[in-house]
Parts: C-alpha cells; sequence; structure tokens
C-alpha cells in the first residue's frame, strides 16, 4: 500500500498518516554521514500508533535506545549498517548485566513489528580482527568492558514483539539478544558471519536468551562460528523450530551456573526440525563446574535445567552430536572437587539421526553429569561416526534404560 510522504526540507524523517498510523520515514543522509540521530527523531515520533520507516541505506555511529514503545510498525526493506568505529562504541554501547553484553540498539517496548527483508549489517571485520589481535574478551569469552562488541539487535524491557524477514551479517559479536522480555517472535531471520581475512569471528550466536520468557524462534538459517541458538540463565518456554545452522556450536542450553551465589534455570524449551551440519555440537547442555570463590564469575552458580525436547535433528559432520556436559571452561581438578550443583532433569532425545564429524573417534553421545541427571531419555537416536561403530559416553544418569543406546563410562573413569 502506498502513503503520501510529507517531505520537509529541515526535517530528514517525514512525517506522514496511513492507516490512522503516524509514518515516520527516515531519508538517508549519505556520504557516510550518521543517520542515528535521524532514526532516534523518527522513533521519538512515531512511538505511539506508529511505523517507522528505513528503506535506503543507512549508516549508523550513534546508540539506538529506542524505548517506550506502543504498538510500533518498523519496515526495514534498506539497510542498517553500523560503522566499525571501535573507540566510539565500545564505550557508548548500551550495557547489560550479563557477561558484559552490551548493544547498539536495545528496541523496548510492548507490540513492536520489526520486517520487511532488509539488512542489518554489524560490520564485524574490524571487531574481529582487533579481537584475533587484542584477544581481549570477558569471562568465559564474553565481552569486555574495555572492548565492548555492541551486539546489533536487542530485544529489551519488551513485550509482544514479532520479527520476520530480516538479514543479519557481520556481527561484532551475539546477533540478537533477548533480554528481559516476554512473548518475542522471530520467523525468517538470515544470518551470517563471515570474515573475509584469517580473523575468525568471535562470539558470533544466532540468538541468546536471558531472562525471557515465550520466545519462539522459526524458519531461520544461521551460518556462523558459535552457539546457533543458546538459552542462557532464566531462559523458560521457548520454542526453537526448522533452523538450518551451519559451523555452529550447536543449539545450547547454557552456559549456566557462570556466576557463584547465582541460581539460573532454563525450563520448558522444545528445540525440533533441526538441519545441523559442520558443528562442534547438536543438541548441548554446558554448564560451569562448582568454584571455592563465593565471588566467582567463571562456575559455583546452581539452579535447574527441566523439560527440554531435542527433536528431529538431521546431523551431518557435527563433533559431539548429543552433548551434556558441567565442567564448562572448568579445570578438571577444580571441577572434580567442586562439582557442579545445577540439577538437570526431564531431557528428551527424540528422532536424532545422522553422522557426526569423526573428531571425538566413535563417541557420538556424550552425557556427563555432575550430580545425578533424572528422566532423560532417548527415542529414535540412530547417530553413526565416519568409521567405526557408535560409542555412547554416559556419567551419572540415573536411569539408562530409558536410552535406546548402550552406554559405556567415560575413559577416564575405566580403571
Ligand atoms: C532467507 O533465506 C531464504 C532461503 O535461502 C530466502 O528464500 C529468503 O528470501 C531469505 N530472506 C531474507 C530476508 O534474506
Ligand atoms: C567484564 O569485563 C572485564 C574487563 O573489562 C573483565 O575483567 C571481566 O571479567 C568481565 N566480566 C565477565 C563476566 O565477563
Ligand atoms: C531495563 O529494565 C531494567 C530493570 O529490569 C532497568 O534497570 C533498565 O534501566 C531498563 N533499561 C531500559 C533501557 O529500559
Ligand atoms: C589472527 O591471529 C593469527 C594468530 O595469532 C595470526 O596468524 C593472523 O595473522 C591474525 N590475522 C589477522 C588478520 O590479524
Ligand atoms: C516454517 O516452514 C514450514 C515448512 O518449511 C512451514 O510449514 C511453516 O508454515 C513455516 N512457519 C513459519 C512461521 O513461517
Ligand atoms: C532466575 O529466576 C529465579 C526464580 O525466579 C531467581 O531466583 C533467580 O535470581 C533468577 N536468575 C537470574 C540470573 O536472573
Ligand atoms: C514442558 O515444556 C513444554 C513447552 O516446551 C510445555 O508445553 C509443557 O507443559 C511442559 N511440561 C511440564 C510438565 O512442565
Ligand atoms: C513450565 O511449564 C509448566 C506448564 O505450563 C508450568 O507450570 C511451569 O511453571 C513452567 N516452568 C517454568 C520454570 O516456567
Ligand atoms: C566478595 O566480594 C565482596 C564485595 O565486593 C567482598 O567484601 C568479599 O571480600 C569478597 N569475597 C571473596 C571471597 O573474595
Ligand atoms: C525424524 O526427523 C526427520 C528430520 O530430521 C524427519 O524428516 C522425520 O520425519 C522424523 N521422523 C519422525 C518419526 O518424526
Ligand atoms: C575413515 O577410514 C578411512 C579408511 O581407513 C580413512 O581413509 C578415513 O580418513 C577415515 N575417516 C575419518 C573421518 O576418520
Ligand atoms: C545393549 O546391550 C545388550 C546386552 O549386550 C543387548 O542385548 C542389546 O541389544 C543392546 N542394545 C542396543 C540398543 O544396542
Amino acid at each position: 500500500m502506498k502513503f503520501l510522504p510529507l517531505f520537509l526540507a529541515s526535517i530528514a524523517a517525514s512525517v506522514a498518516a496511513h492507516n490512522n498510523r503516524r509514518v515516520c520515514k527516515v531519508k538517508a543522509l549519505g556520504g557516510g554521514q550518521d543517520d542515528g540521530p535521524n532514526i532516534l527523531k523518527a522513533f521519538k515520533k512515531c512511538a505511539k500508533k506508529g511505523k517507522v520507516v528505513l528503506d535506503e541505506y543507512y549508516v549508523v555511529d550513534t546508540l539506538l535506545l529506542t524505548t517506550g514503545l506502543e504498538d510500533v510498525e518498523i519496515e526495514l526493506s534498506g539497510t542498517v549498517q553500523y560503522t566499525p568505529d571501535i573507540a566510539k562504541w565500545s564505550p557508548q554501547s548500551y550495557f547489560m548485566t550479563y557477561q558484559n553484553a552490551t548493544t547498539a540498539w536495545f528496541l523496548s517496548g510492548n507490540k513492536i513489528h520489526l520486517y520487511g527483508g532488509g539488512t542489518l549489517d554489524g560490520n564485524g571485520q574490524l571487531w574481529w580482527d582487533t579481537y584475533n589481535i587484542s584477544k581481549n574478551s570477558g569471562t568465559a569469552g564474553g565481552s569486555s568492558r574495555t572492548f565492548a562488541r555492541p551486539i546489533p539487535l536487542t530485544v529489551g524491557n519488551a513485550t509482544n514483539v514479532l520479527i520476520e524477514d530480516l538479514r543479519q551479517i557481520g556481527s561484532p559479536f551475539w546477533n540478537n539478544f533477548v533480554y528481559q522480555s516476554k512473548h518475542v517472535t522471530y520467523r525468517r531471520i538470515n544470518i551470517t558471519a563471515h570474515s573475509y581475512s584469517s580473523s575468525p569471528t568471535a562470539n558470533s550466536d544466532g540468538w541468546d536468551i536471558y531472562r525471557s520468557s515465550f520466545v519462539t524462534i522459526t524458519n531461520s538459517t544461521v551460518k556462523n562460528s558459535d552457539d546457533c541458538v543458546s538459552f542462557k540463565p532464566n531462559s523458560t518456554n521457548v520454542l526453537v523450530s526448522h533452523m538450518d545452522c551451519d559451523g555452529s556450536h550447536g543449539i545450547s542450553v547454557g552456559s549456566l551456573g557462570q556466576y557463584a551465589g547465582t541460581t539460573d534455570i532454563v525450563a520448558n524449551v522444545s528445540v525440533h526440525d533441526i538441519i545441523m551440519k559442520n558443528a562442534q555440537y547438536g543438541a548441548r547442555i554446558k554448564v560451569f563446574g562448582g568454584s571455592p570463590d563465593a565471588n566467582s564469575t567463571a562456575g559455583g552458580g546452581s539452579g535447574f535445567v527441566k523439560n527440554i525436547t531435542f527433536a528431529n535433528f538431521q546431523v551431518a559432520n557435527v563433533e559431539g552430536p548429543i552433548y551434556i556436559n558441567q565442567c564448562y571452561m572448568t579445570d578438571p581438578e577444580v571441577c572434580a572437587k567442586y562439582p557442579s550443583t545445577l540439577s538437570i532433569s526431564d531431557v528428551h532425545y527424540v528422532n536424532i539421526t545422522g553422522t557426526s564429524a569423526g573428531t571425538q573417534g566413535t563417541v557420538v553421545v556424550d552425557i556427563q553429569c555432575s550430580a545425578q541427571c533424572k528422566d532423560i531419555t532417548a527415542t529414535g537416536t540412530n547417530l553413526s561416526p565416519p568409521n567405526g561403530t557408535s560409542t555412547y559416553v554416559c556419567k551419572n544418569i540415573v536411569s539408562t534404560n530409558q536410552l535406546d543406546f548402550n552406554c559405556t563410562a567415560p575413559a577416564a573413569d575405566v580403571e
């Protein structure tokens, strides 16, 4: 449908009405100038029952803190490209309370619909090249306060959000963060993190979910080198389906238990119809070990993982198709002395099939719990290594008779 934009010479964002909806169309300045201030103006004008149109090529060098939105449509049919201005972005990006994560765009409010087939370009190459040399990260590969790599799009403190038909490229860090939000749906999102130099991409997760519930991610593709989707602390009632993940670290519950004295919960998660190829892991649960340090930011947290279903995974060239580890990034000796107290139960693997990469020899399943894992079931498992007969490694699983394969003990536990 057409609407008539009203051009005002001095205002780059034109305002018009369309179906009772105020429309704010942002005019790009061109020549590499910062379109951020005009985008912010458009969001301010169209914050209630408005529509923001981003149909050109925009360069953004200013933090997009678009909050207080109520019933807003965002048509992103053009390209939003962030500047690779590290000196500016690292301090100006919006700081959140988990793993030093910061963002370039904090999208917040109620009833938000972002769509349009356009591109969000994180301009990650310079970030990756710089990180490759400085290795300036936080604990467990998180971001660092002194080199904060912003997330291109965070849905934060928000409710009732639908994001669809978007291309995301070159994120300096995670691509999407769902932060303290409820009822957020993503569909038909294509994500690529590709480095054109010898520096690898870093922390290029497709999605991370934190303190959020009722999150749905479907019909999307992710080509990256870190988690395809990651359920961080307090992700509940999450559905992930019809995903094509290439090159990732799998679909991961966790990491959890990173912060001593903190309770992490991941529950009611359904992940199904996943094509997982060329990946480190497939269906994964990762938890830090315990810690003697009451202020630790590298283990010692508690909580639980409960009611998780991984179904209909087709894996190809995946190093660890089914994997549970409770000594994530923890020294094995420390982990043995201070085992994780975070409990894992009610985890179901249904119809996980395909071939592993062979890097773990014949091991296709490796599920090792510290405290006992209860109600772990597997049906329809059909996994094979490139060569030889499958090995299934299990430790501290209460009833292995609910698994449709025969477990062997981990090598280190066999005398
Ligand atoms: C995402 O990829 C699919 C499949 O390749 C393609 O049909 C679709 O147009 C892409 N969407 C966007 C927004 O780029
Ligand atoms: C946050 O960044 C600082 C460095 O700026 C680092 O010391 C700290 O470990 C980081 N925290 C986490 C949890 O990554
Ligand atoms: C998000 O919510 C937290 C409280 O939960 C608040 O401290 C923070 O300022 C909010 N951020 C924004 C940008 O609204
Ligand atoms: C990335 O780091 C590796 C190892 O230190 C180095 O060999 C390579 O040249 C670096 N690449 C770039 C583009 O800086
Ligand atoms: C996702 O794709 C499946 C088949 O590929 C289709 O049946 C379903 O309607 C799609 N869902 C959405 C939300 O686009
Ligand atoms: C997770 O939720 C529980 C229960 O509401 C709460 O006690 C805990 O502090 C939350 N943890 C985080 C990391 O928000
Ligand atoms: C398990 O989680 C699913 C959503 O993934 C939910 O529909 C179901 O009610 C949950 N079951 C229990 C027993 O909590
Ligand atoms: C999981 O879902 C069940 C059933 O809807 C609900 O009773 C329970 O509170 C949910 N658990 C969490 C941690 O949200
Ligand atoms: C933990 O942090 C608190 C507050 O910063 C400090 O008082 C305490 O000494 C620290 N404890 C340890 C074991 O480092
Ligand atoms: C098993 O999963 C595959 C996709 O990986 C799907 O095509 C097939 O229909 C599933 N089988 C059953 C019995 O659900
Ligand atoms: C499988 O075995 C063949 C023949 O021994 C060997 O050439 C090939 O490299 C092996 N593949 C892997 C992935 O181990
Ligand atoms: C497990 O081992 C038992 C005893 O050796 C054997 O009878 C059974 O067929 C095996 N089950 C599977 C799924 O391989």
